[in-house]
């Protein structure tokens, strides 16, 4: 079975659900801003403030060109990861992309509790982080789209993704 790699906008649950599907499959997680952080050995929130999101875009994309050697891993990428360059087309080729589409109602109420900080979301009371996400995930829609596999809302539980890969694993036997 080929490489999982989770797109989708930020606090959609690519982190929680990859490293539950890794686990699952006896897979390795990885996480790109993670991948980034160690690339940079700076923060996500640091990269964005002290080198600004040009930069960091470059530094996914070295990342992004790492994992085409990888076998056997779940990959979760930054929200916005998919969205630049041509790595949507990139991340195809590394592994069957699974797109976690929420709606922008659930990810701003996801965003008001996150712990992680989030550049881009920062600042926002929930007025305007609604508006936010909602103007930035009907710009991103058309990179996400891209994805072999689109869940939505509950389809996005480990039984549901996992009875998904069988009957997948089933039709190339
Ligand atoms: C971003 C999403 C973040 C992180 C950075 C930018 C984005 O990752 O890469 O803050 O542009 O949507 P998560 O999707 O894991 O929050």
């Amino acid at each position: 079975m080929p490489n999982i790699v989770l797109i989708g906008f930020m606090a959609s649950g690519k982190t929680t659900l990859g490293k539950k599907l890794a686990s699952r499959l006896g897979y390795t997680f990885v996480d790109t801003d993670t991948l980034v952080e160690q690339l940079t050995g700076k923060t996500v929130a640091m990269l964005f403030e002290q080198d600004g999101e040009a930069y960091f875009r470059a530094r996914e994309r070295e990342v992004l060109e790492s994992l085409k050697a990888l076998e056997r891993y779940v990959i979760a990428t930054g929200g916005g990861l998919p969205c630049f360059e041509d790595n949507m087309s990139l991340l195809n080729q590394i592994g069957l992309t699974i797109y976690l589409k929420t709606s922008p109602k659930s990810i701003t109420q996801r965003l008001l509790v996150a712990k992680k900080p989030r550049p881009l979301a920062q600042g926002k009371n929930e007025e305007e982080l609604l508006l936010f996400v909602s103007d930035l995930l009907k710009n991103r829609e058309q990179y996400y789209s891209q994805a072999k596999v689109t869940l939505v809302g509950k389809a996005q539980h480990l039984r549901e993704v996992l009875d998904f890969l069988r009957v997948r694993l089933l039709e190339n036997d």
